[in-house]
């Protein structure tokens, strides 16, 4: 554990969330990210970025997409990886979170790249912690690197990330994907609506500086990018929605209201996506689609977070 205090709410030092981050800062890491995009495509990424580098996944949440990109992001520049196993863990054994910490730490590790039930999990780590934490998802609060992935896309096909109306459609209030996006696109200057039943999208959000609809034809009507969410039912204590069958009536995405937003406009989903539930099979596989270009661009903002990280630590 670092006994350094000048170690707390370092931002260069490790991605805790979005919020605050200026737009130099987001723009730099989306323009570095872009090159990666670019190498990954050539075969071409620098594999001495992080030679010497160590890694170490520790996902106490199921994850598909994240923990993947993660591991390819860091082999593709180099950096020796591990993806600790939780249910085969000490953890099991009742060793709490914080000294599990202190024992990967103590290994002189790197990058801890952390998923989490609980909000604020990651940021009490890189207070405990010398290694750069990334979190990679804490509970309902950011998810960091899906909304920087989200920003490259839709900055590769509309060209800016400024001045654009995007809708943010379904399980508002269980989202970190939901928030990471609204601090990314507001501070970015373009309008964020959020669409959803009550249950799912509070007033609160309205303080985000957010636009909220509770009629999804309404909502959707002229919107540059359509981004949907799955329901979230491991984070709800109590049934806030009806059948499956009715809420893809009153809130899913079918063509007839993609029809609404504008002209080719972007549909997005960061996944894992429930086919018939929030968005109609059809539109998640049409040319509006750019859900398989997200999960590319994962690996690109990965490797970029991850290069920009480790830029001011020691030499290995
Ligand atoms: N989008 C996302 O976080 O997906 P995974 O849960 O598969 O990592």
């Amino acid at each position: 554990m670092t006994s350094s205090s000048s170690h707390k709410h370092d931002t260069t030092r490790h991605l805790l969330g979005l919020e605050g981050m200026p737009p130099d800062r987001i723009t730099s890491l989306l323009d570095l990210a872009e090159n990666y995009a670019q190498l990954n495509r050539s075969c071409a990424a620098p594999r001495d970025v992080l030679r010497g580098r160590t890694l170490i996944n520790l996902f106490f949440e199921d994850s598909t997409r994240t923990r993947t990109s993660f591991e390819l992001a860091g082999k593709r520049l180099g950096a020796d990886i591990v993806n600790m196993s939780v249910s085969q863990s000490s953890v099991n054994k009742g060793e709490t979170l914080l000294d599990t910490a202190a024992t990967l730490n103590a290994m002189r590790t790197d990058l801890l790249v952390v998923r989490h039930s609980q909000s604020g999990t990651p940021t009490l780590l890189a207070r405990k912690v010398d290694a750069s934490v990334i979190n990679a998802g804490d509970g309902l609060h950011e998810h960091p690197t899906q909304a920087l992935l989200d920003g490259l896309t839709i900055r590769r096909h509309l060209g800016t990330l400024e001045s654009l109306t995007v809708a943010i459609c379904g399980d508002i209030a269980h989202s970190r994907v939901a928030r990471s996006n609204i601090h990314l696109l507001t501070t970015m200057g373009s309008t964020v609506r959020l669409i959803g039943p009550p249950t799912l999208v509070p007033k609160t959000f309205k303080q985000l500086g957010v636009n909220i609809y509770h009629h999804m034809d309404e909502g959707v009507k002229g919107v540059d990018v359509i981004m949907m969410l799955r329901l979230q039912r491991e984070r709800m204590s109590t049934g806030l929605v009806p059948s499956a069958r009715e809420y893809f009536r009153f809130w899913g995405l079918d063509r007839k209201r993609l029809n609404l937003a504008r002209k080719n406009a972007l549909v997005m989903h960061p996944g894992p996506m429930n086919r018939g539930i929030e968005i109609e099979s059809s539109v998640a596989d049409s040319d509006q689609s750019v859900i398989q270009q997200q999960v590319e661009m994962g690996v690109a903002v990965r490797m970029a977070v991850l290069d920009v990280l480790t830029r001011n630590k020691d030499t290995p």
